[in-house]
């Protein structure tokens, strides 16, 4: 075994579509610049030290699943994790320490994969945290960038191709990265403790599963809305990608994802002359995203509502290159 090892990966905010990507249409999503790493020692293991998850045994499960997957044996490792990305706040740091946990036993076990099986991987393991999933969380960790992503296969969404490359083809899932202008500055306001996605996603399925009517017709609605608000974000229109933030909380909203602390949240947003705000991720608590012209003042009157807020300029480097 190659030991010490190291991988990392970053945290995301899903801009607009999440829980409709569980069900096949587009999401658009941005890595922010928050890192998780994992280190990989020999010692008696598996064991996980962390300062993001304690008392939770699903690091240990993951990291012997990805040993597993590379004909390790996860009793030599022990991991350590250093993350700037807040647990259950919808930046995706599980999905961020699967891919560097994923990254650091394939250098552990001398070899890197491909995009493609990446992402693949990525998907099958973050399982162990979120059971049903997208994929688009592991997608944003492994990929960084602004990118809309879908289970199904699209030629474009808002205007942006789907991503092609002969060499390393990343569908399925379909993917494409959307240019951006200039950096999006968001204001990110958490409006809980730590909650599970998993809880939300299976609390939904669970819905769905009573009326697909109703609730295909919502996840279509949100479709329409990742389409205009992509192609908002590729011409730099903050105003229309607004709006498309308010559209789609009204959606999430009637999906039963959002919660009374997020309602208030973007309320307060709104008054405070935000172009749009809603919830980011799992939802059931969380944050809330928002954008403004005036970041600054933005951030003042959501940390006056008793918010922890911070400002993200959105990663912009292309995606797709895994
Ligand atoms: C969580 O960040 C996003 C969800 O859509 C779940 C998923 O896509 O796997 C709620």
């Amino acid at each position: 075994m190659n030991l010490p090892a190291h991988g990392d990966a970053g945290g995301k905010v899903i801009l607009l579509g999440e829980h409709a990507v569980v069900y096949g249409r587009p999401a658009l999503v941005a890595g922010v610049p928050l890192r998780l790493s994992v280190d990989l020692q020999a010692g008696v293991g598996p064991r996980v030290d962390s300062d993001a998850v304690r008392d939770d045994d699903r690091p240990v499960q993951l990291l012997r699943a990805a040993a597993r997957h590379f004909g390790i044996d996860a009793g030599e490792l022990v991991a350590t994790v250093r993350s700037a990305l807040p647990p259950g706040a919808g930046f995706g740091s599980s999905a961020a320490l699967v891919i560097a946990t994923v990254r650091a036993v394939a250098a552990a076990a001398g070899t890197t994969l491909s995009g493609k099986a990446l992402l693949r991987l990525g998907r099958e393991l973050e399982a162990t945290f979120h059971g049903q999933s997208s994929g688009v969380d592991p997608a944003a960790a492994a990929l960084g960038g602004c990118f809309w992503y879908a289970l199904a296969s699209h030629a474009a969404v808002g205007g942006v191709p789907a991503h092609r490359d002969a060499s390393d083809d990343v569908e399925p899932p379909c993917v494409g990265s959307v240019p951006l202008p200039r950096p999006l500055s968001l204001v990110v306001a958490r409006a809980t403790g730590p909650r599970r996605t998993g809880a939300a996603v299976g609390g939904l399925r669970e819905r769905w599963t009573a009326d697909r009517p109703r609730y295909d017709a919502l996840f279509d609605r949100v479709a329409a809305i990742v389409a205009r608000g992509t192609a908002a974000l590729a011409s730099g229109d903050l105003p229309a990608l607004g709006r498309a933030f308010d559209d789609n909380q009204a959606v999430l909203a009637e999906l039963g994802v959002s919660s009374p602390a997020i309602d208030d949240l973007v309320a307060v947003a709104r008054r405070a002359g935000a172009f749009g705000a809603k919830l980011t991720g799992g939802g059931a608590g969380g944050a809330v995203i928002a954008l403004a012209a005036d970041p600054t003042s933005l951030a003042t009157a959501l940390a006056g509502a008793g918010a922890t807020t911070q400002t993200l300029v959105v990663d912009a480097t292309p995606a797709v290159a895994a």
